[in-house]
């Protein structure tokens, strides 16, 4: 599927809907599963289809959905949907972008906020269009519960589908029908451009239904419905309220697991461990429990995770051991361990071999291989070279009040004594050793031993005075 398969398609994915139900101030396409939002997990299945367009129909936060799609995916164009009249009229904002491309015949129309369609049904649907030629091909699936969802009416005995009846329009005994539409169809383009116009605003309502050229092609018996059934209801879950949301969340983390866990990882209690979509971990790595692995983290092979850390856009080796501890935008070589409660922010670097043990901060740090950094220490925008030691409690002082961090380097092999302050900028030559509780404001020498604030005894105070 990798050339322009289906480049005579263009995709409208209808995403101005506010979501109401969702009680958010943030745009519903834009909330996330598996921290991607739903928009992007509609672009996902997409993607590999190679359609020749994709238009997205804007509304409300317009341009954060905007913002991410060009940022993320690109290629997309936009209509905008000042006024959320119904899918009829989302998908109208789109006609004066695609109306008169002669290079597009069919029309693939998904809803933003149904994340877990696959390509492979999205294939399907195009498919069965093509094949038999109908003006509309609808993506139907069997919900153990219907509720809110239009139902697919059908003749009684041909089972030809005759129109979408939407949940509070129905009778009683339509809203038993458990075949739902998904808001998923294909359309012929020519014959959709002439019908479209031609839908009224519901007298219930007030809103444009798409849904109406269902019935408008079941007319001219050009109506093909593609059932998913109940195996298939799962990808097609709207996303309405957060209920939803995190229903979607756990089929998302489960499918991601199974992959890992399939690829040669080991999850002990997968339910206790959290992923993002772009991780990648390689063989024989174990992820214990209270694990998160996020944005675009890699891990190596043979690497223990966990219990609890969380991996945020880290680059990992092959056998690194993180214990309880928290990594951000930073870079661990291979054969290090760190932890329990190490925080690692953006900009460090881990070398191989190194050893970082309780409680270490680091931040915008290189950490050369073989050094350690065993208890209680934070080192920011501090270069240590090979083979070097800090000592329990040292600590770079780079913040003077100005905007502009100051920098510390620490050369190979020198000996950083217990609860040193290095006051930046700082530079501590090769093999050079500081004393313990020594605060050193100036550059140490190779082979120089640096001490300081040497303790006075003050007699006792005269509790009188
Ligand atoms: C629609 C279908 C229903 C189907 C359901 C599947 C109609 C009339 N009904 O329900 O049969 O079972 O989808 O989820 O089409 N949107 C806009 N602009 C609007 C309205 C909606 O862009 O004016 C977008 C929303 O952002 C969302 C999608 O369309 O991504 C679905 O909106 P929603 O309101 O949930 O659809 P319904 O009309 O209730």
């Amino acid at each position: 599927m990798k050339e322009q398969k289906y480049s005579a398609v263009a995709a409208v994915i209808l995403a101005a809907g506010l979501g109401t139900r969702m009680k958010s101030r943030r745009p519903k396409v834009m909330h996330e599963l598996a921290g991607r939002p739903l928009l992007g997990h509609v672009l996902a299945a997409l993607a590999p289809l190679g359609i020749g367009r994709t238009v997205i129909v804007v509304g409300h936060g317009a341009d954060k959905v905007r913002e991410y799609a060009d940022a993320y995916w690109g290629g997309c164009e936009y209509a905008l949907q000042e006024q959320q009249l119904g899918t009829g009229h989302a998908l109208m904002q789109a006609a004066s972008l695609l109306a008169n491309d002669a290079k597009t015949h069919t029309l693939l129309v998904l809803m933003g906020d149904a994340p877990l369609i696959t390509s492979a049904s999205l294939q399907r649907l195009l498919e069965e269009r093509e094949r038999s030629g109908a003006y509309v091909a609808v993506l139907t699936a069997d919900a153990p519960n219907p509720y809110r969802y239009g139902r697919i009416v059908r003749q009684p005995y041909s089972r030809r589908v005759r129109r979408i009846i939407e949940e509070k329009d129905a009778s009683d005994d339509e809203l038993l029908i458990s075949e739902i539409n998904t808001g998923i169809y294909a359309f012929d383009a020519a014959w959709l451009w002439q019908q479209l116009p031609k839908i009224v605003p519901s007298v219930r309502t007030g809103e444009y239904y798409l849904t109406d050229l269902v019935q408008m092609a079941a007319a001219e018996a050009s109506v093909v419905a593609v059932e998913l059934g109940r195996p298939g209801y799962a990808e097609t879950i709207g996303i309405d309220d957060r209920v939803k949301l995190a229903e979607a969340e756990a089929t998302v983390q489960t499918s991601l697991r199974r992959e890992l866990m399939l690829a040669g990882v080991t999850m002990p209690n997968p339910g206790a461990v959290y992923l993002h979509m772009d991780v990648q971990i390689g063989e024989d790595t174990v992820i214990l429990p209270g694990t998160f692995i996020e944005r675009d983290t890699v891990i190596g092979a043979g690497c223990e995770i966990g219990p609890n850390t969380r991996l945020r856009g880290a680059t990992v080796g092959d056998r690194v051991r993180i214990t309880a501890s928290y990594v951000e935008d930073s870079v661990i070589e291979a054969d290090v361990d760190i932890g329990p409660f190490c925080h690692l922010r953006g900009g460090t670097h881990i070398e191989s071999h190194a050893h970082l043990g309780n409680f270490v901060e680091m931040k915008k740090t290189r950490f050369g291989a073989g050094s350690a950094d065993g208890h209680f220490s934070y080192l920011g925008d501090t270069t240590v070279g090979r083979n070097v030691n800090i000592g329990a409690g040292s600590i770079t002082a780079n913040y003077d009040g100005t905007p502009v961090k100051k920098a510390t380097v620490i050369e190979d092999g020198a000996f950083i004594g217990v609860d040193t302050m290095m006051v930046a900028p700082l530079q501590i030559g090769v093999g050079a050793h500081t004393g313990a509780g020594a605060v050193v404001r100036r550059d140490v020498p190779p082979g120089y031993t640096a001490v300081g604030v040497p303790a006075r005894n003050l007699p006792p105070k005269d509790n009188d005075e």
